[in-house]
């Protein structure tokens, strides 16, 4: 038999408090992972943060619980001084009809301390009033989005994964003793960390900064060596190992897919090796960023006296050198991307494929059309409303929701002029022939309040009477893996 704990994910789970910040992830976009690139099944973050924690804890009413880590419990999440009693079980709980108070145990604590509703949220529901996503829980709850960088709650957390795992290997030792081997540890590395990032130009190699280095790479590892390893073999967006890592684990992640894995690389390791306080002398950030980079520094209030300070190297850089990249895109090619009177540039152009109907008597030429839509966002349906004269076939733009049925179906093309059905087969024949039309139809502009929506005019299509016929293309290999193709 088994003497060894059951973790709490075997056991229990604030499922409803976990669904609720999980459906608030999907619409979160500043600062979400999921910005830096799509991956479609991305788990939300707040389901991979509570079921990494709760792998790592064990159920303390189970009796071969550790000791230790039932008095780090007691201390941690038992009432506290000065905030009250935050992580107490529910007087009653908010989603049941009966009225059912949750028994004052340390399982259901380490529950609330994952995820617990707010007074506001209970309060709401008891009057059959709703609540904004974002107030839904409490704001002690490890898996709240605000509290992604909560250093009091992400320090209790790696507390206690640190004593949950100690305890396991040290079994003689107190929650005492191994509550001050976490301290010292955790100071450390905080101290050193400063400590390097405090320097001067730490770019520059020196004997300085070789020294802070070390000691603060030292720190990390003496941290990381007394935590538990989360290993995730098909990690694809990359939400379970950046978790881990959140919550102070040594963190791997693995993927088959190429793609993922460069997703990882700069959603997991980039920001931690580079995305850190950096100090630069004045003359170091002028060779390194050039006049633009100070003027950048200036307007971004990052300049003191002689010194550059930038809160997130990484950050910087990356926005530093996408406009940089930009400026030098629009010298190059911005003359093919007309502005609008407002001086508003498109960021994307809606074509359409068009065929002739097979109908002798009338032979319209339709774009290929399965909907109307430009877009679906809520509070901003755009839609192409046609405009329909004999043959001829114009568009205006309109706002809300669009009636209307797609004039392809199943690939047969059936005809808005005369209601004559193309069928697929006469339409790629149509192809072979006159080879593919298209149609310029829509130009969405980057407005002053998002995307703007507008029919092509003159001067988008007269773009390509001046478009070089002899556009250069790359043809210079390209480095994939070890291999140049
Ligand atoms: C459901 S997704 C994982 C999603 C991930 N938890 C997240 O939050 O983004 C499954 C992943 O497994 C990867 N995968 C499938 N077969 C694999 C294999 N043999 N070795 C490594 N990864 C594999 C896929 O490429 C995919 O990214």
């Amino acid at each position: 038999m088994s003497t060894e704990a059951k973790k709490l994910i075997e056991v229990a789970l604030p499922i409803k408090e976990i669904s609720a910040e999980s459906v608030r992830d999907k619409s979160i976009r500043h600062g979400h992972i999921s910005t830096l690139h799509l991956w479609w099944a991305r788990r939300p973050l707040p389901v991979s943060r509570a079921i990494v924690f709760a792998s790592l804890m064990p159920d303390p009413l189970d009796p071969a619980c550790p000791s230790a880590f039932v008095d780090a419990l007691e201390d941690q999440l038992g009432r506290a001084k000065n905030l009250g009693d935050p992580y107490a079980p529910y007087e009653d709980i908010p989603y049941t009809a009966a009225i059912d108070k949750m028994p004052d145990n340390l399982r259901n604590r380490l529950m609330m301390f994952i995820a617990k509703f707010s007074p506001q949220f209970i309060k709401n529901e008891k009057e059959g009033k709703s609540t904004a996503a974002k107030y839904k829980l409490s704001d002690y709850s490890l898996i709240k989005w605000d509290n992604k960088n909560n250093p009091d709650i992400l320090k209790k957390a790696r507390c206690l994964i640190f004593i949950a795992h100690q305890a396991a290997i040290q079994k003689e030792a107190s929650y005492k003793e191994l509550l001050e081997e976490f301290e010292e540890l955790y100071q450390a590395l905080n101290d050193k960390e400063r400590a390097y990032y405090d320097l001067l130009d730490r770019h520059l190699p020196s004997p300085k900064q070789q020294q802070a280095l070390k000691e603060q790479e030292t720190a990390l590892s003496q941290f990381l060596a007394k935590m538990p390893k989360v290993f995730d073999p098909f990690a694809g967006g990359g939400a379970i190992p950046l978790e881990a890592a959140r919550l102070g684990c040594q963190s791997y992640g693995n993927d088959i897919n190429p793609v993922a894995h460069i997703i990882q690389k700069a959603s997991l390791e980039f920001p931690q090796k580079y995305g850190k306080r950096m100090r630069y002398s004045l003359s170091e950030f002028e060779q390194r960023y050039g006049e633009s980079g100070l003027a950048k520094a200036k307007a971004e209030g990052l300049l003191f006296g002689e010194e550059v300070e930038l809160p997130n190297r990484l950050s910087f850089d990356v926005r530093f050198f996408a406009e940089k990249m930009l400026a030098q895109a629009e010298a190059k090619i911005g003359q093919y991307y007309p502005a609008n009177e407002e001086g508003q540039k498109p960021i994307a152009y809606y074509w359409a494929r068009t065929a002739r109907c097979s109908n002798p008597s009338c032979g319209a030429e339709v774009p290929l059309l399965r909907q109307f839509y430009l877009s679906r966002k809520k509070g901003k349906m755009i839609y192409l409303q046609p405009i329909i004269q004999d043959k001829d076939i114009q568009f205006e733009i309109k706002e809300g929701s669009c009636q209307l049925e797609g004039w392809m179906e199943r690939a047969n093309l059936s005809c808005p002029c005369c209601g004559a059905v193309t069928p697929n087969k006469q339409l790629k024949l149509q192809f072979k022939e006159r080879g593919i039309k298209e149609r310029l139809i829509a130009v969405i502009d980057q407005g002053a309040q998002g995307k703007a929506y507008r029919l092509a005019e003159k001067r988008d299509l007269d773009v390509w009477s001046y478009l070089p016929k002899d556009i250069e293309r790359p043809l210079e290999s390209m480095e994939i893996g070890n291999e140049l193709v």
